[in-house]
């Protein structure tokens, strides 16, 4: 994003605005190795290299929050060394260095969250804060009664029981159900895993909200950035102090 270098000065901390532009005016800052001595230079705080009396700012990246409607076919990871497809392809814009918070398997869609906050990110995944995640399953054979209590009260997998689960089935049609499992938890392909323990093959798996997020307004391969309420409400929840 394209700023004003005072005020970018003034936010990494060097000087108030005003004190900011009197270093511009005197020849005192330099943007990517060239001296800048008017008020209207913009620039893009995260790329440029900017250096007042020769010492480069010290460079904090403002944060940024995103909510992705990850469609299936991008990898959750911020780069891949065979060169598939990841979810950074989908937001080409943002130049800030950005991470999923957590992962959706390859085949998964639905709602992720990226930033480039390092703190939230750790709190938020942090088993600790048993940050809520909602997905729809749709799954083969249809569950029985039993098959969906015990996915309630925890099923063992080979890293352990899971904690108890919200499930309810909100279809079904020829064989198959479409289960809304919400979970605390956050194993590695765990809502698989679960519905595999009582004998059921996911065959689509959707997330649908991811602490308190939903996916409204938001269509299949498109992001919005979070407003500052939400921000707000995922430090709260993650247990982040600023
Ligand atoms: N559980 C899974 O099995 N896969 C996901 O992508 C997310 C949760």
């Amino acid at each position: 994003m394209q700023e004003r270098l005072q005020k970018v000065l003034a936010q990494a901390g060097v000087a108030s605005r005003r004190h900011a532009e009197e270093l511009i005016l005197a020849g005192r800052v330099s943007v990517d190795g060239t001296c800048v001595r008017e008020l209207g230079v913009k620039v893009d705080a995260a790329r440029a290299r900017i250096t007042v009396d020769g010492k480069p700012l010290a460079h904090r990246e403002r944060h940024v929050y995103f909510l992705l409607n990850k469609p299936k076919g991008y990898l959750s990871t911020a780069k891949d060394e065979r060169g598939r497809r990841t979810v950074l392809d989908l937001l080409p814009e943002v130049k800030e260095r950005i991470y999923p918070v957590g992962r959706l398997d390859n085949h998964t869609e639905g709602l992720l969250l990226l930033t480039n906050d390092g703190a939230l990110m750790n709190g938020l995944l942090h088993p600790r804060h048993q940050v809520e995640k909602t997905y729809i399953a749709r799954v083969t054979p249809s569950p029985s009664a039993q098959a969906l209590i015990q996915l309630t009260e925890g099923v063992l997998l080979e890293d352990g029981k899971t904690a108890p689960a919200l499930v309810r089935v909100v279809g079904r049609e020829a064989g198959e159900a479409r289960v809304e499992i919400t979970i605390h938890e956050g194993r590695n392909r765990q809502v698989r895993r679960m519905f595999a323990a009582v004998g059921s093959d996911v065959r689509a798996l959707k997330r649908i909200a991811f602490a308190g997020l939903t996916l409204a307004g938001v269509k299949r391969g498109a992001h919005r950035p979070l407003t500052a309420a939400e921000v707000a409400h995922l430090e709260e929840l993650a247990g982040v102090r600023r």
